[in-house]
């Protein structure tokens, strides 16, 4: 059974832009486990963020594990140049790889973590035959896309289901919940099965983030 007390993994995306080093400082402070890039591409998802020169800016800033969350179309193409900016773990998207398998074998070659995300209307049963594979799975609680958005309520069921899944197949297996998390659902969402939760809006637009990390860390399940 993976993390005893959740992990906080802060998404850039919501971060100071202007300022990601201050940022990167805060998230620190707030004992983040993970900073969550998100990479997007304008084709897979409708918006655009950055790429692996960023990445490299934010892992030459931060000691803590760099978990890059690929919303982009083939992103074999892509896989290396992240990892050689600095990414411990790499996340692409079920919706993306045709030859998943090869995929995820080709992230653990590079020497890091190998994760699956799924979208809201992505049945959880699509991830049995690679869940052995995992080293997280990554379920998105909203649309891809966008930060600030309103987490999607059945996707509580649906961590459920993954949970129960990853403890017949993969029970060292990490289960990430990205999209809307706030203070007032991690509870539920922890109680669900996740381990670690993704927070952009809630902790970087957070009043008093080390706060807000120190409420959603102590979520047991
Ligand atoms: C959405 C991204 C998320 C996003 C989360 O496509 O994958 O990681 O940054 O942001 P919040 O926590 O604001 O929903
Ligand atoms: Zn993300």
């Amino acid at each position: 059974m993976p993390a005893p007390s959740t992990l906080l993994a802060p998404s850039i995306l919501s971060a100071d832009f202007t300022n990601l080093k201050h940022s990167l400082e805060i998230a620190e402070k707030a004992g983040a486990d993970w900073i969550h890039c998100d990479i997007m591409d304008g084709n897979f998802v409708p918006n655009i963020t950055f790429g692996p020169f960023i990445v490299q800016a934010i892992a030459a800033c931060t000691p803590v594990i760099i978990d890059t969350h690929l919303m982009i179309a083939a992103p074999d193409r892509f896989i290396e140049d992240f990892v050689k900016a600095g990414s411990h773990q790499i996340t692409v998207h079920q919706e993306t790889c045709p030859h998943l398998h090869r995929t995820i074998q080709f992230i653990k070659s590079l020497g890091v973590k190998a994760g699956v995300s799924i979208n809201p209307a992505t049945p959880v049963s699509t991830l049995e035959s690679i869940l052995p594979d995992l080293d997280l799975v990554l379920l998105m609680t909203v649309n891809p896309g966008f930060g600030g958005q309103k987490f999607i309520p059945s996707s509580l069921g649906k961590i459920q289901q993954l949970h129960k899944m990853r403890m017949e197949l993969n029970p060292q297996m990490v289960i990430a919940i990205d999209g809307g998390i706030t203070e007032e659902n991690a509870q539920a969402v922890v109680s669900a099965g996740a381990d670690a939760l993704i927070a952009g809006t809630a902790f970087f637009k957070s009043a008093d983030p080390v706060k807000t990390a120190s409420i959603i860390k102590a979520m047991t399940r």
